[in-house]
Order: C-alpha cells, then sequence, then structure tokens
C-alpha cells in the first residue's frame, strides 16, 4: 500500500517551532510518504522572526527546517503557483494541516478567497470533503474570529487550537510542542508511539 500524502501549510502565525516539529514527525513516519509543504509570505517572515532562519536560507525550504537528509519526501511549493498540483481536486492526498493558522489565512478560507497556493488547496480539501485542520493560536478572540472558525467547521474543517494538554507532566516547552504535534496527526489518522495517554487515575 503506498504512503500517505499530507499537505503542510505555513501561515504567518506565531508557533513556528510547532510547524517545525510536525514536520520532523512527519518525516520520520514511514506510513507518510509525501509531504507538500506551502509557506505563505507571513510565514516566511514568522520563521526569520522565531526560528532565526536567515532569508538565504529560506530558500533551501523545507530542508532548512528539517534538514536535507529528512526533507526527501518533502516537496516545497510556491504559495504564487496558482498552478501547482495542490490546486485541483484532482490531485489525491490524505489531508492537510495549516500550522500555525493566521487570522487572515482562516478569514481568507472561511469566505472561500482562493488568492494563493495554500488557500485554494484548503479550499480543494474542503470541496473535496477531505480532512483540512487549522490551528490556530490567537487568543483574545473577536466575533470575526469566533463566526469564521464556525464557518469553516460548518464546512467540513477541524478547528485545532494550538493548545498543549498540561496533564501529562510536561517539564519543558519541547515536550508540550511534541505532545501537541502528536495529538494533530493522531486526528489526521497517524497516531504516535510518543503520543501519551491518559489512563485514568484511580
Ligand atoms: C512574528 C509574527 C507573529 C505573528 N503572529 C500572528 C498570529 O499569531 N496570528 C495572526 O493571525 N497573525 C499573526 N501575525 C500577522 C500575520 O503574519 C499577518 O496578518 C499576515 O498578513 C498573515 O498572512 P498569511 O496568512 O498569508 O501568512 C504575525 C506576524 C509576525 C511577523
Amino acid at each position: 500500500m503506498p504512503g500517505k500524502t499530507i499537505v503542510v501549510g505555513i501561515s504567518g502565525a506565531s508557533g513556528a517551532v510547532y510547524a517545525r516539529r510536525l514536520l520532523q514527525l512527519l518525516a520520520a513516519d514511514k506510513r507518510v510518504a509525501h509531504v507538500p509543504v506551502v509557506v505563505s509570505s507571513g510565514g516566511m517572515r514568522l520563521l526569520k522572526e522565531e526560528l532565526n532562519i536567515a532569508p538565504k536560507k529560506l530558500a533551501q525550504l523545507p530542508a532548512a527546517l528539517v534538514g536535507k537528509a529528512a526533507a526527501k519526501k518533502f516537496d516545497y511549493l510556491h504559495n504564487a503557483d496558482i498552478g501547482a498540483s495542490l490546486a485541483s481536486g484532482s490531485y489525491p492526498t490524505d489531508g492537510m494541516v495549516i500550522l500555525p493558522c493566521s487570522m487572515a489565512t482562516l478569514g481568507a478560507i472561511a469566505s472561500g478567497v482562493t488568492d494563493n497556493l495554500m488557500r485554494r488547496a484548503a479550499d480543494v480539501h474542503l470541496k473535496e470533503g477531505r480532512m483540512l485542520v487549522l490551528c490556530w493560536r490567537d487568543s483574545p478572540l473577536n466575533t470575526i474570529h469566533l463566526e469564521n472558525m464556525l464557518r469553516v467547521a460548518r464546512a467540513g474543517a477541524v478547528n485545532f487550537p494550538i493548545s498543549p494538554g498540561y496533564y501529562f507532566g510536561a517539564q519543558k516547552l519541547d515536550e508540550l510542542v511534541t505532545q501537541f504535534c502528536c495529538r494533530l496527526l493522531a486526528r489526521l489518522g497517524l497516531p504516535q508511539e510518543k503520543q501519551f495517554q491518559w489512563k485514568g487515575r484511580k
């Protein structure tokens, strides 16, 4: 059975460490054969600000995030290329996640605005009835954000806020980030060995 294709979008919301961890876990996951990656211009700025990735290195995405060897199954697609594979529903995928997802990208998806590849690919996932997971981070939320979240949920998307659990005793930010990404991957049908499972307490 061929491996899965999981699309990853990185937009300009805070949380670049989560995007990097997600790509690392996808790179290591043998069930995943192909990971098309789209980064918005806001996402580029974010990677520079939060991960200190120099503009020169941004040209080598996603290797700049996960290293050359791990990046083999990744395909970097330009966000301006609205004629790329992901723009068509005829291109098969097993789901898409936007992590982090800005309020701008959420709003565009909620309104059916498909003016770049990431937004078009998200729209395609909804129209084809495929899994679309939007990991936003903002706090507090205004009513526009809330209405957009409801609209995308009604269209079939999963609102998956970057809100890690604190019940498994994490001591480091790194553990929170990993556990969040493990939960996310489980939602995409890729449960991870590293994922903490609450067994209840007597
Ligand atoms: C370091 C940094 C952090 C940001 N964090 C957020 C955020 O958490 N949420 C958000 O909606 N926008 C955030 N923004 C603003 C977005 O990047 C901006 O609205 C951009 O136009 C989003 O476009 P995109 O969705 O195409 O990336 C941030 C910008 C920068 C530079």
